[in-house]
């Protein structure tokens, strides 16, 4: 390539915000101190980002490709980027301490990712993850299929929400006692993209694909979209088991879903609201506005499902294995820790398993917060609640533990190395509730 066009596609690339994949070419993300505009300010806000910008740019990569991501850490302190959800090489998922070391500021880590599964991901920091996701540092990492379906528009809404002073500046504390006893820290701005209460444009007859994607420190969302059939067709990333029209998901932090949604041919000039509806008080997070114009084909296909992906039956006579106890202690290094089975990480109550062999785990919540716990590298499938079963018809790899609930999760080990197991809110983390699973042959 020579160097204009070198220039023309680097510029082409800031431009869209996206970031593709080319497999000699690795993609360069830097973390670094930034601005940016928020429309309720005069100034811009100070803020952490990737490349500049708020969000991250996505990146899109094909399944079964590798991809080379060249971090570069320009901040004054040291980070690592976890890319959440997917099945990798242990050394390359980002967790200081487990593994690999911290990002030290002006140093760069290359990381490989051979992308085995297509679908909707996101990638954040896995260092001071309390004060560096909620300074800004998040993006999605969308896997594309082999062959995707042929839809109209892929649309893909960053759900954030900021905790904001009215000087324009980020509220500077982190890990407060108020987050620590409470469900962590929830914001008082919420945003798609980085944007207040976005419009996106659609045409009548367009079948969309809408990956909804929380990446907010704390703040359950419930999305909602007043007068519009949606389909949930994947969840974290994977293909459901089975297709089912969204009503109530609980879309945790960490967690994501794909929509599929076909806008009315008749829907012309229309608006359509997306609420979120977990708070008691229901607030707008976008539109998506219809254009004034004739209808377009709506394209006939049959979204992927993934009948066979770790089967409810593959569990049936597996005993639990692990039960981790969620619970708050006086104590750790913000005086409130958040633990599971009574251990504060890094001294942590932790599993090991060989690969292939199904295991069940119980996450029992004996507090009365909110924990979406995580594991990394692997999905899971919730089989019962409460010891009641109930069966998802999807996997996981976040799932959200209401206060004195209990989840059966079934899992089969895979990849060798240490899996970090976490609670996503993040000061929830950051306080304690961290373990791993480490996969050995
Ligand atoms: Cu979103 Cu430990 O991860
Ligand atoms: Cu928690």
């Amino acid at each position: 390539m020579n160097v204009v066009k070198m220039m023309m596609l680097t510029l082409m690339i800031g431009l869209l915000g996206q970031l593709s994949a080319d497999a000699q070419q690795p993609l360069k993300l830097t973390a670094r101190e930034s601005q940016y505009q928020f429309p309720f300010f005069d100034t811009p806000t100070p803020v952490w980002s990737y490349n500049g910008r708020i969000p991250g740019p996505v990146i899109r990569a094909k399944q079964g490709t590798t991809l080379v991501v060249d971090f570069l850490n320009a901040l004054k302190e040291p980070s690592s980027i976890h890319w959440h959800g997917l099945r990798i090489d242990n050394a390359m998922d980002g967790v200081p301490g487990v593994t690999q070391d911290p990002v030290a500021p002006g140093e760069n880590f290359n990381y490989r990712l051979k992308l085995e599964d297509a679908g909707t991901f996101w990638y954040h920091p896995h260092f001071n993850s309390s004060e560096q996701l909620e300074r800004g540092l998040k993006g999605v990492f969308i896997v594309e299929e082999k062959d995707p379906p042929p839809w109209s528009q892929d649309l893909i809404w960053l759900i954030d929400d900021w905790l904001l002073q009215k000087d324009g500046n980020i509220y500077p504390q982190f890990n407060t006692g108020r987050d620590l006893m409470h469900d962590g820290r929830w914001g008082n701005v919420p945003t798609v993209n980085g944007k207040f209460q976005p419009a996106f444009q659609v045409t009548p007859g367009e079948r969309i694909r809408l990956r909804l994607i929380n990446g907010a420190n704390a703040r359950v969302f419930a999305p909602r979209i007043a007068g519009l059939a949606a389909n949930v067709i994947a969840v974290d990333g994977k293909p459901v088991t089975r297709v089912f029209p969204l009503d109530r998901f609980l879309l945790a932090p960490g967690n994501r879903i794909d929509l599929d949604i076909t806008i009315p041919r008749q829907a012309a000039a229309n608006t359509y609201v997306v609420e979120d509806s977990f708070s008691r008080k229901p607030f707008q997070l976008a539109t998506l506005t219809v254009a004034q114009s004739e209808p377009v084909p709506t394209p006939e296909f049959t979204p992927p499902t993934e009948a066979g992906f770790i089967p409810a039956q593959l569990f049936e006579a597996v005993n639990v294995e692990k039960t981790w106890d969620l619970n708050a202690v006086r104590g750790g290094k913000f005086g409130i820790g958040w633990t599971m089975n009574q251990k504060l990480w890094p001294d942590a109550d932790k599993a090991d398993y060989s690969p292939g062999i199904p295991r069940k785990i119980v996450f029992k919540n004996s507090s009365s917060r909110l924990h979406p716990m995580h594991i990394h590298g692997v999905f899971f499938r919730v089989l019962a609640r409460n010891g009641q079963q109930a069966v998802e018809t999807f996997t996981r790899d976040t799932v959200l533990v209401g206060p004195r609930e209990s989840v059966t999760i079934g899992f089969v080990p895979e990849h060798p190395g240490i899996w970090l197991t976490h609670c996503h809110i993040q000061s929830h983390a950051e306080a304690g509730m961290m373990t791993t699973i480490e996969v050995k042959k």
